[in-house]
């Protein structure tokens, strides 16, 4: 389907009239002062100052300076015609140790934030955990120590105490998976370790705290939905091999069923444990009932399918289709199939698509950016999303990742996701043509709400 095609007949005509569009971030990949106001340093400001870890050898000390420039970036926001905005607070910002003290001026620039987002009627959507750990915890053995969970679930219930009576939703954990296996079984991550069975204690940990902190919250009361955010895709073999069969299974059970399991069935897979074997978690008494507790949402972050092969590493160039300056295949149907093997196999709470986007090598020339490709992405995957919901999925949400180009972890500031360029030196923001198109689209949308009932899907 041609682009022009696609820019002027919208994936369906109407998504219903309360569905949640938004932009999301995270604190560390975009608010700079790393160490302002007393903040405490966090796993990733250590983690940057290790040699060879970020590919452009950066650092998020400065990132998009949005700490400073918040309200000049909620007016950004508000002008692509958004209803909603996820972001996370940075728990050394606000508690700098992890626990002990907190840090009022910290919890005040959120409160500035979450207020301001009210101001300009955008729901504001809270992650806690966005990986940016306390460095004082992880002295203490981090995700991997049982202690960080009870510090979790109090930091919850600061954050719960002081924004909850405001928040459209509070997200416990953002992508466990990632912060399990990269973060302490390849390394690749902060706080970069490279221990399987730290691993796997830090995901039973991670999924622990969700638990307790969801208990602690709902007993606080309060308007915001409880969730969690993981990171999901549909695992292919890359041939129908057994061997290849196999393989895809295993790392099926390892991405998905390890933590849909126990949060939708109080299980954690078989087949994986027994893969383990001494690196399975320990998992006390009751934990995982805990684990299972009610969800008001799932967030799912989906950017690709994953292939794998029991040989080695899938070529990304062999199935011939377009790839992101991520080295990631494009491939927007793997959306719907895996909204609906979940639908299938697990009791669903309603869904958000919390993050979905794309990295492509973006040029600014003249104050624009035709960032043609990244339009195609999302609209592809707004229409699979479409799809999804017209097969029956209940999906309320969908956020694009991101609203700007910010600090990418890793690949530190090469790879720009964002739908506003940030030009690093000035700090200059400068909307998109992937932006253009999403808040004409929006318009869209809302004009639609406007005039009565709303067409149905696929109208
Ligand atoms: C996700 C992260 C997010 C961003 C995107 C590209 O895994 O949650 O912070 O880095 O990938």
């Amino acid at each position: 389907m041609a682009l022009t095609t696609l820019q002027t007949t919208d994936p369906i005509t109407r998504f219903p009239p309360d569905f949640v569009w938004g932009v999301a971030t995270s604190a560390f990949q975009i608010e700079g002062a790393a160490d302002a106001d007393g903040k405490g340093p966090s796993i990733w400001d250590r983690f940057c100052r290790r040699p060879g870890t970020i590919a452009d050898h950066s650092d998020g000390r400065q990132a998009c300076q949005h700490y400073l420039r918040w309200e000049a970036d909620l007016e950004l926001i508000a002008s692509l015609g958004v209803n909603a905005y996820r972001f996370s607070v940075s728990w050394p910002r606000v508690r700098p140790g992890g626990s002990g003290s907190w840090n009022e001026k910290g919890m005040a620039f959120y409160e500035r934030l979450v207020d301001g987002l009210l101001a300009r009627g955008i729901q504001p959507h809270l992650t806690l955990n966005h990986w940016d750990l306390p460095d004082e915890l992880q002295a203490a053995g981090g995700w991997a120590a049982r202690d960080t969970v009870r510090h979790f679930v109090e930091y919850a219930q600061g954050m719960a105490a002081r924004l909850g009576d405001r928040l459209a939703s509070i997200t416990t954990h953002n992508e466990p998976w990632v912060i399990s296996v990269l973060g302490y079984e390849t390394g690749v991550f902060a706080p970069g370790i490279r221990d399987r069975a730290a691993a796997m204690q830090a995901s039973h940990h991670l999924l622990l705290s969700h638990g307790l902190a969801l208990q602690a919250l709902r007993a606080e009361g309060g308007p915001a939905k409880l969730g969690i955010v993981l990171n999901l895709s549909p695992v292919h073999a890359a041939t129908a091999s057994l061997a290849d069969l196999a393989r895809a299974r295993l790392e099926d059970g390892r991405l998905l069923r390890w933590y849909m399991d126990p949060l939708f069935k109080a299980a954690y897979p078989q087949d994986v444990v027994e893969y383990l074997g001494a690196d399975a978690p320990q998992v006390g008494p009751g934990e995982l009932s805990t684990i299972a507790g009610r969800l008001d949402f799932l967030g799912i972050n989906y950017y690709a399918r994953s292939v794998v092969s029991a040989a080695g590493p899938w070529d990304v160039h062999s199935s011939g289709r377009e790839i992101t300056a991520m080295g990631w295949e494009i491939y927007p149907e793997g959306l719907t199939e895996l909204l609906l093997r979940l639908q299938r196999d697990y009791p669903l709470p309603p869904i958000y698509i919390t993050e979905n986007g794309a990295a492509f090598k973006d040029v600014l020339v003249n104050g624009r950016v035709h960032d043609h490709q990244r339009t195609d992405y999302i609209v592809r995957h707004i229409a699979a999303l479409a799809e999804a919901i017209c097969l029956g999925v209940q999906i309320e949400g969908y956020m694009v990742w991101s609203l700007l180009d910010n600090f990418e972890w890793a690949s530190g500031y090469e790879k720009r996701f964002g739908i506003v360029h940030v030009d690093f030196q000035t700090q200059a923001r400068t909307l998109k043509d992937s932006a253009l198109w999403y808040r004409a689209f929006l318009q869209r949308q809302m004009a639609g709400r406007a005039g009565g009932p709303a067409p149905a899907i696929g109208a």
